[in-house]
């Protein structure tokens, strides 16, 4: 049997090493446990051992036997009390977690395309300017070259309003606007030449919800009015704005179209995101585009003489150019997004798909 005395030292030292290397509270009891437990502690088993040592020798065993018992008992003692010192109080929060990430908004897509026209616009010069949504006849209508009884006053179901509104921008409104080209002529009726402008804004049509159609959209309508404005201008400012918009790689053509407000008038068509446009082999079969290879972005033409004399303007010294396009159809053609009804849902994990 090894030297009882020289046994006990290696104890002490083995104590120590695992009390030093014990960190928090859970470590410091388990080397209580591991030292202490009345069933395979291993000073217990010292002690129990002592009974079989040499009569002669008992005594002094004894004392050393028990004074290790006091320093470990007293060392544990103090390292708990140390613990429990820097143990944390309930409740407290670990600032050793990791940071919940603060969830960072997303602009809505309509608005990133309404701020991306509008840059693009700005920089070639134009205005942008905005107008009231509760609109009288004779902005919306008449101005516009449709007088009561003209048939394009069809083309748009108008929502009136049940009485007459008082409004600080002339006579009272009677409908919601069915489109920003009113705006050409509240902007021309107090303005001199030349003018180029855009005029975003909400619009309101008698639609039912569908795919393609809520009540409310959005549309952004240009003008520019001066000496010598030509279809030229038109189709080069056009094509410009389109390739900026959409990509300087899309077709942009324009297809002969009637307004009551341009002669002539022209619809614009972009080429198919989803099949590439004409001569491509998935245009056999594309829906978006219904195999023509071409997409409907917006309407425009030069400005009808009958507008001029509306507002007062001469129609044999001033010509201009219009157009109007729908937000919403924007933002649909350049993210492929298949319902127009998404865009007023709200719904964050549609949202959060687009650019912050
Ligand atoms: N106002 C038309 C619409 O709502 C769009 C439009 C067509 C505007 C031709 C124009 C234009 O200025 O010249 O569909």
């Amino acid at each position: 049997m090894p030297d009882p005395s020289s046994q006990i030292d290696a104890l002490r030292a083995q104590f120590d090493r695992d009390l030093a290397g014990a960190a928090g509270e859970p470590a410091v009891r388990a080397v209580r446990d591991r030292y202490l437990a009345r069933k395979g502690g291993l000073l217990t088993a010292l002690l129990k051992n002592l009974a079989s040592a040499p009569p002669e020798a008992r005594p002094l065993l004894g004392r050393l036997a028990n004074d290790l018992k006091g320093y470990i008992t007293t060392r544990l003692a103090e390292r708990l009390a140390e613990v429990a010192v820097s143990r944390r109080p309930a409740g407290a929060v670990d600032v050793t977690l990791p940071g919940r990430a603060p969830s960072i908004g997303h602009r809505h897509p309509l608005t990133l395309v309404r701020e991306a026209v509008e840059t693009i616009f700005a920089r070639m010069g134009f205005l942008v300017i905005e107008g009231p949504e509760l609109e009288d006849d004779y902005h919306n209508f008449e101005a516009l070259n449709m007088p009561a009884d003209h048939p394009a006053r069809d083309m748009q179901d108008t929502l009136y309003l049940a009485a007459p509104v008082r409004s600080a921008a002339g006579s009272p409104a009677t409908l919601l606007r069915t489109h920003t080209s009113g705006m050409q002529i509240r902007y021309l009726e107090t303005h001199q030449p030349p003018v180029r402008l855009i005029a975003p804004g909400r619009v309101y049509r008698r639609d039912d919800l569908d795919l393609s159609h809520t009540p409310m959209f959005t549309q952004v309508e240009g003008l520019v009015v001066g000496e010598r404005v030509t279809l030229a201008d038109l189709k080069g400012t056009l094509f410009a704005f389109l390739h900026e918009l959409f990509g300087q790689e899309r077709g942009v053509r324009f297809r002969p179209s009637f307004f009551p407000y341009t002669e002539p008038s022209a619809e614009v068509d972009i080429t198919c995101s989803a099949c590439g446009g004409p001569g491509n082999p998935a245009t056999a079969t594309c829906g978006l585009c219904k195999r023509t290879g071409w997409l409907e972005i917006l309407g425009s033409g030069m400005v009808h003489p009958a507008v001029f004399e509306a507002v007062g303007y001469d129609p044999e010294r001033y010509t201009g150019f219009a157009f109007g396009m729908g937000i919403e159809r924007a933002a649909i053609l350049k993210w492929g997004v298949e319902d127009i009804r998404l865009f007023y849902e709200n719904d964050l994990r549609f949202l959060e798909q687009f650019p912050l």
